[in-house]
């Protein structure tokens, strides 16, 4: 038998059928059972009658509990008060697998449902999000694919820090310590020696305490690194891929944002106007009299300063030329301005937190001397770093994009723990 998915019998609209799939709701009378069956492509609705099937079949049907497995045969055809505008008539069943009461039921605790995580999978918010996932994860690789970038793999297990020691991962290393990876920059650096133009899509690491509604201790992280590139290629990158990834999602996945309650209006300006930029200091002076929050030249911004800074616009917004000391060691003074550094953050709206963080690198070897000692690190781990400034130096840069984050905008949920299938937080790595 020729199984169709439920979105192809729909689009097929007649006709006789073979569909699969599991039990999503189910309802029944004496003479009649419906039931909503969900495949990896949406929900139809199948109609079982005792006066077509038998009693014996008939029986079975009607002790079917939610998520048992199942494959139907019948007549599709429309009908407009089924939920998704169609109803297969069935002729004949079969039960593949049965299903034990489905601990899930409506209006459950978020933590129940992280709980039960490996079974919240099934449900049609967690399938529209990892839909839409996979194309924002595709859409990334394919923008760096066509320009030219290759894909390239850092270590995981790192001999160093490259975003700061408190957010580090210590793990055990037979005799030894090691890191989890916090980012792939300070191996990806190498190689722009050899392929010039990289990426990557890698698990990155952090052991921040912080218990938000944005931050994971894992997380899929994006990242870029190109020779000879200014600092302004890298913004235009990072504006580019996340108009790129956007867009696809505007493009392929109107029904998941319909599952999620997400309008796309609220996306749509990302892909058709240009991201406003802006200095720290013209963001300092923008949150000073726009929103009435004093900020001291020279102190990081905050979670509550971006978010009001967000709100103000309806797309990403790039904010670079931080002070130097707020930032990671590696970034470059401006020229004119050694106060300051070439390095960006893009800030997505809606209070969804930094979506990018890049740079132009610092190629001179004694500033990243100075700015590593004045972190107290000791040189000598970072000695195989500083050959990438004693052979053949260029300028370049890249940046991090946080993939979850990204989701979380994109689809307008209330914690990135619902941005991946089973999310690492300080208080959770179970299941
Ligand atoms: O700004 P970050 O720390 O930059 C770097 O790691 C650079 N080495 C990247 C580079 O230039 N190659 O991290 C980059 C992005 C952030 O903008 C944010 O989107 C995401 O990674 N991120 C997190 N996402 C989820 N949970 C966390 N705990 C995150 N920490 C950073
Ligand atoms: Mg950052």
């Amino acid at each position: 038998m020729d199984f169709l998915t439920i979105k192809e019998a729909m689009a097929q609209g007649g006709g006789t059928v073979s569909v699969r799939g599991w039990v999503y709701r189910e309802r029944g009378s004496a003479k009649v059972k419906f039931v909503v069956l969900r495949d990896g492509t949406g929900i139809l609705q199948c109609v079982i009658k005792r006066d077509v099937v038998g009693d014996e079949a008939f029986a079975v049907a009607d002790k079917l509990q939610v998520e048992a497995s199942l494959e139907l045969h019948g007549e599709i055809r429309v009908d407009e008060r089924a939920p998704t505008g169609f109803e297969l008539q069935v002729q004949s069943f079969t039960v593949v697998g049965e299903s034990d009461t489905f601990p899930i039921t409506k209006d459950q605790s978020p933590e129940f449902l992280l709980d039960k995580r490996h079974l919240w999978l099934r449900s049609r918010k967690m399938q529209a999000i990892l839909k839409i996932r996979a194309t924002l994860f595709k859409t990334f690789r394919e923008y760096f694919d066509s320009r030219g970038f290759i894909e390239y793999h850092s270590p995981i297990f790192q001999s160093t820090q490259c975003e700061g020691g408190s957010s580090l991962f210590r793990v055990k290393y037979f005799d030894a310590e090691t890191f989890l990876a916090q980012t792939w920059q300070l191996y990806a650096e190498p190689a722009i020696f050899s392929y010039e133009k990289l990426y990557t899509i890698a698990p990155s690491f952090r052991a921040e305490k912080s218990k938000t509604s944005r931050h994971l201790t894992e997380y899929w992280h994006a990242e870029m690194e190109q020779a000879w590139a200014s600092f302004e290629d890298i913004k235009a990158h990072g504006e580019g891929v996340l108009k790129a990834m956007v867009g696809a999602v505007l493009e392929k996945h109107a029904e998941e944002l319909a599952v999620l309650k997400r309008d796309p209006k609220l996306l749509k300006p990302t892909i058709e106007k240009p991201f406003p930029r802006m200095t720290y200091t013209e963001a300092l002076r923008i949150l000073k009299e726009r929103c009435g929050m004093d900020v001291p030249w020279g102190k990081d911004l905050r979670t509550v300063e971006e978010d009001k800074l967000s709100k103000l616009y309806d797309t990403p917004i790039i904010i670079d030329g931080y002070p130097k000391a707020v930032k990671a060691f590696y970034m470059k003074e401006f020229p004119d301005d050694p106060r300051v550094v070439q390095g960006c953050d893009f800030i997505a709206p809606e209070g969804y937190g930094e979506l990018i963080g890049g740079s132009a690198r610092e190629t001179s070897l004694e500033k990243l001397k100075e700015r590593l000692k004045a972190d107290g690190e000791k040189l000598e781990d970072y000695e195989y770093y500083f050959d990438t400034r004693r052979y053949g130096s260029v300028p370049h840069g890249g940046f991090g994009l946080g993939m979850e984050r990204v989701i979380s905008w994109v689809c307008g949920l209330d914690s990135i723990k619902d941005a991946i299938p089973f999310p690492r937080t300080p208080l959770r790595w179970t299941p």
